[in-house]
């Protein structure tokens, strides 16, 4: 099963609650993404903007998922998560790919992220991308046990 294939397609209406399941997966870890537990699932589920997100499908199974926050200045914010045994097998890759293709067919010109400095699998991704570092924010979010944690924003130019 975890060899399975997987596709990329735009999200619609009956992916909310997976990927909210999915988010609330991810924000447990409290490593990679700037949410913490508790995550309202339900809420987070009926609040998801479906325009701009992109989820990754292995059989009936949502594995990964990317958000493109379209603003009206032409760049565009990305938020993406991979369901932790799934990791280190391309998703991330495939679906970065899509998003690019899919800001440029809409006509942004750049592509912007903000990324913890530790989190080495995603500074990867994104470099081999061709994202560059732009600024690193100072102590800019406060996690729940009380941590100041930088980040590392990155663009890529489209
Ligand atoms: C960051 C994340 C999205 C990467 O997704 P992924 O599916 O594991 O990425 P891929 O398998 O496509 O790997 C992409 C590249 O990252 C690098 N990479 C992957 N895992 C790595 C690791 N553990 N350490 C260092 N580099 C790593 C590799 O260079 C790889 O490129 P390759 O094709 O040349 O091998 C995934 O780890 C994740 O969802 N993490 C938790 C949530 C998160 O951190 N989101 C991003 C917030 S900014």
């Amino acid at each position: 099963m975890l060899d399975a294939p997987f596709q990329i397609r735009p999200a619609r209406d009956h992916d909310r609650r997976p990927l909210a399941v999915l988010f609330a997966a991810v924000a447990e870890e409290r490593d990679g993404i700037a949410t913490e537990p508790p995550v309202d699932v339900e809420a987070r589920a009926a609040s998801w903007t479906l325009d701009g997100t992109l989820v990754a499908v292995a059989g009936a199974e949502i594995i990964a998922s990317l958000h493109i926050e379209r603003s009206r200045f032409g760049f565009g914010e990305i938020g993406m998560a991979v369901a932790r045994e799934w990791r280190g097998r391309g998703v991330g890759s495939a679906l970065l790919a899509a998003a690019i293709e899919w800001a440029r067919e809409r006509g942004l010109h750049k592509l912007s992220l903000s990324v913890f400095p530790h989190n080495a699998a995603a500074i990867a991704l994104y470099r081999k991308f061709g994202f560059v570092e732009e600024g690193r924010r100072i102590k800019h979010y406060r996690r729940a046990s009380g941590e100041l944690w930088d980040t590392l924003d990155m663009g890529l130019l489209l």
